[in-house]
C-alpha cells in the first residue's frame, strides 16, 4: 500500500515536470504560457518555437505518461487501479504543476502516452480519429477534444478493463474542462489554425 501512494506521488512529480516550459526556456528564454495562445503544451510550443520543439515537447508530454503507467506497474501492482490512478496522476501533474505555480497545460499528449501504455488499441483508433479530424479542420483543439471523448466510446466498445474506461470517462472531462477557451473560440469562428498563414489565426 505505501509502495502504491509513493507511486501515484511520484507519478504527479513526473508528469509536473513542464517540458514545453523548460524547452521554450532554454531555447528562447520565454515563458511559453505567455506566449501564442498561452497554454504549456506542445500545440503552442510547435505555434511559438516551431516543428522540431514541438514534436520534442510531444513525445516528451507523452513519454511522461507512459512513465507514470509503468512506474505503477512496477511499484504498486496490486490491482489494476493503481497504474491507472498513476496515469491520471501524471495528467493532473501536467495540468496544474507544483513546480510552476500550479498553471500548466491541458493534458492531451501525456493522455495519449497514459492510454496508449494502458489499453493500446482504442487509443490508436482515437488518435486516427483525432488526426483525420485535424487534417481536415486544422483545429487541433477540436482533435485533442474528439479524441477524449471517443476514448471511452472505444474502450467500452472493445471491451477493456472498467477501471480503464473509469479513468477514460474522467480523462474526457479533464480534457472538456481544460478546452472551455478553446470551444468558445471553436463556436465563434476564431480558434487558432494548424500551419496558419500570416494574417490568419494562429
Ligand atoms: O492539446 C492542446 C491543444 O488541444 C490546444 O492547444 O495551444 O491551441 O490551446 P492550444
Amino acid at each position: 500500500m505505501v509502495l502504491a501512494i509513493i507511486s501515484i506521488i511520484l507519478s504527479y512529480l513526473i508528469g509536473a515536470i513542464s517540458f514545453s516550459f523548460i524547452i521554450a526556456k532554454w531555447l528562447k528564454g520565454i515563458d511559453i504560457r505567455q506566449h501564442g495562445s498561452g497554454n504549456a503544451g506542445a500545440t503552442n510550443t510547435l505555434r511559438v518555437l516551431g516543428k522540431g520543439p514541438g514534436i520534442c515537447v510531444l513525445l516528451l508530454d507523452m513519454g511522461k505518461g507512459i512513465l507514470a503507467v509503468w512506474v505503477g506497474k512496477w511499484m504498486g501492482d496490486i490491482s489494476v487501479w493503481i497504474p491507472v490512478i498513476c496515469g491520471i496522476a501524471a495528467i493532473v501533474g501536467h495540468n496544474w504543476p507544483v513546480y510552476f505555480h500550479f498553471k500548466g497545460g491541458k493534458g492531451i499528449a501525456t493522455t495519449i502516452g497514459v492510454m496508449a501504455t494502458l489499453a493500446f488499441l482504442p487509443s490508436l483508433f482515437a488518435g486516427i480519429i483525432a488526426i483525420i479530424v485535424i487534417a481536415l479542420t486544422r483545429y487541433v483543439s477540436l482533435g485533442s477534444l474528439i479524441l477524449s471523448a471517443a476514448l471511452p466510446i472505444l474502450i467500452l466498445i472493445m471491451n477493456r478493463p472498467y477501471e480503464i474506461l473509469w479513468a477514460s470517462l474522467l480523462l474526457c472531462v479533464f480534457a472538456f474542462v481544460r478546452h472551455r477557451t478553446n470551444i468558445v473560440k471553436i463556436v465563434q469562428g476564431k480558434e487558432n489554425k494548424l500551419g496558419a498563414k500570416k494574417g490568419e489565426r494562429r
